[in-house]
């Protein structure tokens, strides 16, 4: 038997307020036409006054339990992945797990920019494994619109807010039982010029804004994620063909498919969800993954592939079975 840590629930949540391309085009000189041609957007949504990266994250939350059939005080381990907190410090799973009246438990965030959750997701399943935990409130949330350039149209047309939220639990198993069967995670910290925020704590004292070279993270993306897919898949021990549903970080649909091709996956297996959320950066994965299990696509049994590249640059794969 091996101990393993196994999908209970997913949740997401979304601000209300959604804002379409047209709506940017009327402050920002860019197209409707230009945005679906080059990034497969269509709409994001973002946070209005109030909402924050803990209230999403919170909301998103309650939804997983919900799903899980589990109430708070179940959950001893929360990591919330986000590179927009609330606070400089405390960590913002602090406050999640305030706001779901959690009495006692380890609360930490994690800073992998648009990979946050596949490092939170590996972090989590590591310490679930190792028995350092049992039930763990796996979290991504942003509110990347705080941290946008609004006069930069190259950026800020890409990303938008949300959240999304899984609940993993411990169970022993036979080999080849639901759970998560592999994951792997790399970091190359020599391309921070080329994805960053231009301020911080320790240098500017200021939060920053956003700044990318868009084609040359793009090049990277399709190099780095084929690569770890291939990786993630062999420690599996499975075949590309095997996947069920391929979850992909949603930053440009061209990305989708590029990253399908290489992998010769049928574009239908790709949870597509770019052209509603836009880039939410560390939530995009665990928003796609409810979604594709609200909707029914995923279904027990089923072999799945999450994947995420972002600033760092960072880059990582996860492969679970439902
Ligand atoms: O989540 C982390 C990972 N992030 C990513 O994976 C993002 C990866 N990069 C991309 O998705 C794409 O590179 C972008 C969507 C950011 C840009 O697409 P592109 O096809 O690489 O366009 P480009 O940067 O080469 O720009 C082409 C043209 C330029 O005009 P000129 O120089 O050809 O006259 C830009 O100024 O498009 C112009 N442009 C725009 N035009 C209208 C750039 N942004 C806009 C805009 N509206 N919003």
């Amino acid at each position: 038997m091996i101990r393993r840590s196994v999908l209970l629930g997913t949740g997401s949540a979304l601000p209300s307020r959604a804002v379409s391309n047209a709506e940017l085009a009327e402050t920002v000189d860019t197209s409707d036409e230009w945005i679906v041609e080059r990034t497969g957007i269509r709409n994001r949504h973002i946070a209005a006054e109030g909402e924050t990266t803990a209230t999403l994250a919170t909301q998103a939350a309650r939804a997983a339990l919900d799903a899980a059939g589990l109430g708070p005080q179940a959950i001893d381990l929360i990591i919330l992945a986000t590179a927009t907190p609330d606070q400089t410090f405390p960590a913002s799973a602090t406050i999640v797990q305030a706001a779901l009246g959690i009495d006692d438990c380890v609360a930490f965030d994690v800073a992998a920019v648009c990979s946050g959750f596949l490092y939170a997701m590996t972090v989590a399943d590591s310490m679930i494994r190792s028995g350092a935990a049992d039930r763990a409130l796996v979290i991504g949330s942003e509110t990347f619109s705080r941290i946008l350039d609004w006069e930069d149209r190259t950026t800020c047309v890409l990303f938008g807010d949300g959240a999304g939220a899984v609940v993993l639990g411990a169970e022993e198993s036979e080999a080849g039982a639901r759970g998560i069967l592999a994951a792997k995670l790399h970091a190359d910290g020599r391309h921070n010029g080329l994805l960053y925020v231009d301020g911080g704590p320790s240098t500017t004292g200021t939060v920053g804004k956003l700044r990318m070279k868009g084609q040359e993270v793009f090049r990277h993306a399709v190099t780095n994620l084929a690569s770890v897919l291939n990786e993630v898949m062999g420690v599996a021990g499975l075949d590309p063909q095997d996947i069920d549903w391929l979850i992909p970080h949603q930053a440009n649909a061209r990305i989708l498919d590029a990253t399908a091709r290489k992998l010769k996956l049928s574009p239908d297996k790709v949870v597509v969800t770019v052209d509603r959320h836009a880039n939410t950066s560390a939530a995009s994965v665990p928003l796609a993954l409810d979604v594709a299990m609200r909707d029914g696509r995923i279904q027990p049994g089923q072999v799945l592939v999450l994947e995420a590249m972002g600033g760092g640059f960072t880059w990582g794969a996860c492969v679970l079975r439902t």
